[in-house]
Formats: C-alpha cells, structure tokens, sequence
C-alpha cells in the first residue's frame, strides 16, 4: 500500500458482534480483521471478526464497482474500516449459528488500515497445530474464540472474586514483588541488585510473610490476587509464574476461613456457570483421604475406594502375598463394580497399568454367584474368600483387583492405578462436581535424602492443639540422639492446615498459623532451622510477632487452576494469555534470553 490509510473518519459506530434485525438500513461502520473471503458469482462476502463477534459485509460491483475492486485485494486477517447499509438476509439464507446471522451489511466504503501476512495456522477453535507454534505466535492464538472466552471467563472471575471479598470488608493490599525470599519450598527466582553488590532479591512464591505482617499491623482481612514465582519442575497444572487469590485474617478459627472460602466458590460457581453449589463442603482428613483414595486431593466424582485386606489375607497359602505381609507390606485393592466380563486380553492390560502405577502385579477376583473365580483362589480359605466379598461390599458380576506393596508405596500406587482405571472405564462423569476440604495434614514430612524433617504447608503453619506438646517430646529426643530420625514423634504432629479439593485437582491450600514466639521457635527446632539461621532469614518476621500478634490464618486459591477448572481447558497455559512452556520458556519474546556484558558487569556477575 503506498497511500498512508488513517482511521480518521472511519471509527467504527458498532463491534462485529452487535448488529441485529432491528438494526436495518442505518448506514454503520465497521472495523476488524478478515475472517475469511468468499468469492461467490462475482459478489464478494466477507467476515468481520472483532472479539465481540462476526459480521457479514457483500461487496457486489453493480452495487459499488470501485469498492469491490478494492475488496477483491481482502486477505484474511486483514484489519479493515467497512461502511455500509444494514441490510435483512435473503429468505433463507440466516446464519442462525451467528447473533449477527440475521443481518449483512452492504459494503459501500471499504480501507484496508493493514494488510496481514498470511497466519501460520487458521484462526479457527479446532485446529490442528503445536502448541510450541501457538504460543510462538500467541497474539494470534488469543485472536481465536476460545481463548477469547477463556480470558473473558478469567476476567469475569477475577471481578466476582473482587466485589465478594470487598462485600465482606476485606482490603486489597499490594504487596512486593522484589523482596526476601520465603520459605514456600520450592526454588526461588533470584533477582541481583546492581547498589548491593553481591546482594540478591528474590521473587515471591506467595506473600506468606507479608500478609502475616499485615496482620500484625491490624488489617484483619486482606486479600490480593498476586503474581507466584516459584522454579520447581512444570507439569499441565503448574507454571513459573502463577496467580493466587491470596487471603488472611485474624481472629479466626478454621470454621471462618472454610465459611469464607466456600462462599467464595459458591458465588464462582454461581456466577460463573449458574450452577448451587451446596455448602457446607465434606471435610476428609488427610488419613482417610490416603488411605481410601490414595491421594491427598481425592477425585471424588467416582468409587473404586480403596480396601485394605491385609489382616484377612494373613496366613494364605499365596507365596506373593505371604512373604509381603513377613516383609511388613499391605495387601489393598478396590471393587471394580461390574467388570466381571473382562478378557484375558483386558486383565493383561490392566496388569500393565497397574505395574505403570508401580505396582510389582495385579491380583484379580471375578465375583460370581456363590464364588470368587481367579487363577489364585484355590490359595485361600473358604472364610478368606467369604471376607473378600464382604470388605469390598462386591455383587455378582464385580471384579476385585488387589495389589501387595510396602505401606510407603502402596496408597501411591492404588490413587494413581485407580485413576487410571477410572478413565479406561469411563468411570467420570464430567457433568459432576466433587467439592472437599481435606484437613489435618501432617505438620512435617521426613526427608530421606536429607535425613531431616521439612514443613509440609509452611514453617508458619499450627500445629493442632493437642499435638503441640509431641514437639517438645520430639525435640527432646532428638537431643538426646543428636539426629533426627524418620521415627521422631513429631513425625505424628497434626497441623491445622487444610486443602480444597475439586475433581481431583487441589483448587487452594491455608492454614491457621502459630503466632507466638516459643512456638514457632519450637517448629523452626523441628526443621532443624538453628536460632541464628531463623534469625537471618524471618528474623523481621519474628521481631513483628513480638510486638502483638493476633491469631491468624489464611488460605490461597490457584486462581489459574481455578480459571481451567471453570472453562473446562485441559492446561492452566489455555488460560493464562502469555504462559511459559514446560522447560519454563516464552516463545513468543524468547524469555529467558541472554543479557549483555555490560549489564552484567553493572550487576558484579559473570556467567561461568
Ligand atoms: P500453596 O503453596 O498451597 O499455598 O499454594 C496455593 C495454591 O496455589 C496453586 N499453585 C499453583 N498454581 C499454578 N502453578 C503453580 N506452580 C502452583 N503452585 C501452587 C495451587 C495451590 O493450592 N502461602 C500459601 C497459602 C497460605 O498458607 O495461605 C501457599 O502459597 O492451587
């Protein structure tokens, strides 16, 4: 194009998704990209695409001979400013699949603003094209309706979330982003400062110390929804940087933050998708959820709970079993109601499965009328064999599957093969919600490879009430060793920390925190953190406890993973409009990238 085309003269009186029947006949102009053009008996039909819609423009010669010259240039994804007349559709030739289906507008001005080159993939929802190409282009992968949609869901929750916590008196306080790292237990992003040689900030992994602090200075509800940076492995559910809607208050006993939090997710829920959620939640303990469903944020949506039958099967003449049970392995499985029927070539299969898991085999029983039938059923006893149609509460026609593993492994291993189970058949509904709280989390996990115990929410988590005292014991002991081993009690300590759990995905986590000095000094005892490391790194958040703490607690939602839940994406990067990949990469802006020396010797660094 020589001439300069300006938009001066050609603003749009209406976006592409407005126009109806009652709109005939004004004289209207349209600006947008060229969805696609239609050569149709010398009459050219284009779309109109903005992010509010689609509108049909007719350029025809014998209507405008000079226009049509102009549109039979009209590439796809060209932005163009269209004047003409709203014009009815011909009888019959409705898009009822558009709002705008029942109007066209008759092209008399046509300016091509900018001329596209041709998009390496269509703009289309279903298309078949790398995600690696998608988010190298993103600006036009966010041109497509769904992710358009998603980022509308995502900005519609994000107000939702806004007015509710307001409505309840809470404050959006900001806080920062260079500060000094905190103990979330991943690896922090680091960030040199240029006047402090050798000094470095560390981004976020949530606001944990500030909102605390927050409530030391007497802003009992806070809330932010607050940029994450945490550099730990990525999965479909994670990513590098990742948003929360982070939450503290004071005063408050777990029963306040569930009140909160479910009617944050009954509001969502309601807004968002029209669905009554029923409050309040279940509540499962972190026990129960283990050993029943073999994970800590349990899909709930399907059975296939988790049996253990090890007492019962004691004393079978089944070598596997047998030997397990001597070596101190559990013998746990689940009915698999109705399955009966299954091949030689479907048990195989899930053999495999089951062995994927982490399984070493896969023990089954078809329940037939008056019989359990299975290669290894003539090991067991006639009352063995009653007690296994009992425990798994199993009907004619189910199939019992049974696995033999270190208690360590086993729940692992049964949660991940139930889930796999699950899928193969078919057993999730997708229309259904599982909604739940789990709670009493462990206050400390061991650490093999560091001989040590962690913290399993954060050093700033309770423990419960009663559990309080185990720490004294624990410390105690580990005085008296000089070490720490995997059986201290204060491995049996109790936090008050709790997880919301949908569908499986663990949607936010919180806990109520310690807020007296001792105690926490005691936990910092337990993580093996000495007075003078505790010092350096939350000495500023010690130093603030002294001074009047209230009780607190609190709770964050990964409002990313919220945001996938509630469109129904199958990544947390289909909701976020600039994710980074798997190997934490931007492909679009080549983030992480080189700096150059100059930069780095401002910095006092040097690349080895
Ligand atoms: P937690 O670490 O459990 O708690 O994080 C809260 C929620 O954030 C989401 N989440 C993530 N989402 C996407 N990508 C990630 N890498 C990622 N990591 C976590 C999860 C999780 O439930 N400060 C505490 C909260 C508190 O105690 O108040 C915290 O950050 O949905």
């Amino acid at each position: 194009m020589s001439e300069t085309i300006s938009l001066r003269g050609r603003k749009r009186t209406h976006t592409c998704g407005e126009l109806r029947a009652e709109d005939v006949n004004k004289v209207v102009t349209l600006n947008g990209w060229v969805d696609g053009r239609r050569d149709l008996g010398g009459v050219i039909f284009i779309d109109l695409r903005d992010r509010y819609g689609k509108t049909q423009v007719v350029f025809a010669p014998q209507h405008n001979q000079a226009v049509y010259q102009i549109a039979k240039q009209l590439r796809s994804e060209d932005v163009i400013s269209t004047t003409g007349k709203v014009e009815r559709r011909p009888e019959g030739t409705d898009n009822k699949s558009l709002p705008t289906g029942a109007i066209e507008v008759l092209g008399d001005d046509l300016a091509i603003l900018n001329e596209a080159d041709t998009p390496p993939f269509p703009i289309e929802d279903e298309i078949d094209t790398s995600e690696e190409l998608r988010l190298k282009y993103r600006y036009l992968d966010l041109r497509r309706h769904q992710m358009q949609s998603n980022l509308l869901v995502r900005h519609r929750m994000a107000q939702t979330v806004r007015r509710y916590l307001d409505s309840l008196n809470f404050l959006e306080i900001e806080t920062p982003f260079l500060m000094k790292s905190t103990p979330e237990g991943a690896r922090d992003y680091l960030v040199p400062s240029r006047i402090h040689h050798g000094k470095f900030y560390a981004l976020p992994q949530s606001p944990q110390t500030y909102k605390q602090i927050l409530m030391v200075s007497g802003y009992d509800r806070y809330f932010q929804i607050v940029k994450c940076f945490r550099d730990e492995d990525l999965r479909a559910d994670r990513q590098p940087e990742f948003t929360q809607i982070d939450v503290e208050m004071s005063f408050v006993l777990e029963e306040d933050i569930y009140a909160m939090a479910e009617g944050l997710v009954k509001t969502l829920f309601k807004e968002v998708r029209g669905v009554d959620v029923a409050t309040p939640l279940p509540r499962m303990s972190y026990d129960e959820a283990i050993t029943k469903y073999g994970s800590d944020k349990p899909d709930l949506r399907f059975g296939l709970e988790i049996v253990n039958v090890t007492e019962l099967l004691k004393g079978s003449q089944f070598k596997v079993f047998e030997t397990g049970i001597q070596s101190g392995n559990l013998i746990c499985g689940f009915n698999l109601k109705g399955q009966a029927g299954v091949s030689r070539k479907q048990i195989d299969d899930l053999t495999d499965l089951a062995k994927s898991c982490g399984a070493a085999g896969l023990v089954y029983f078809k329940v037939s009328a008056g019989s359990l039938e299975s290669p290894t059923a003539k090991y067991f006893s006639d009352d063995q064999l009653k007690g296994l149609r009992e425990s798994f509460a199993s009907e004619t026609g189910d199939l019992i599957l049974i696995v033999t593993q270190p208690r360590k492994q086993i729940f692992s291993t049964l949660g991940q093969f139930r889930l796999e189970v699950a899928r193969k058949f078919d057993l999730i509904d997708p229309k259904k919600d599982a909604l739940l709280w789990v709670t009493e989390f462990p206050l400390l996990e061991w650490s093999e490879d560091e001989r040590r115990f962690a913290a399993m929410h954060h050093p700033f988590t309770s423990p419960r009430d009663e559990d309080a005292a185990i720490l004294d014991k624990g410390l105690e002991e580990f005085r008296s060793k000089k070490r720490w081993t995997s059986e201290n009690p204060v491995g049996d300590a109790r936090a008050r920390a709790y997880d919301l759990v949908w569908n499986g995905n663990e949607i936010a986590g919180g806990s109520i925190r310690i807020f007296q000095p001792e105690l926490q000094k005691k936990m910092f005892g337990c993580l093996g953190i000495s007075d003078e490391e505790a010092q350096t790194k939350f000495g500023f958040l010690l130093e603030a406890f002294k001074y009047g703490a209230p009780p607190h607690g609190g709770i964050a939602f990964g409002f990313d993973r919220l945001v996938m839940l509630f469109t129904g994406s199958k990544s947390i990067r289909d909701v976020i409009a600039f994710p980074k990949t798997s190997s934490a990469m931007s492909l679009m802006d080549e983030a992480p990238s080189e700096v150059s020396r100059e930069q780095l010797m401002e910095l006092h660094l040097k690349v080895i």
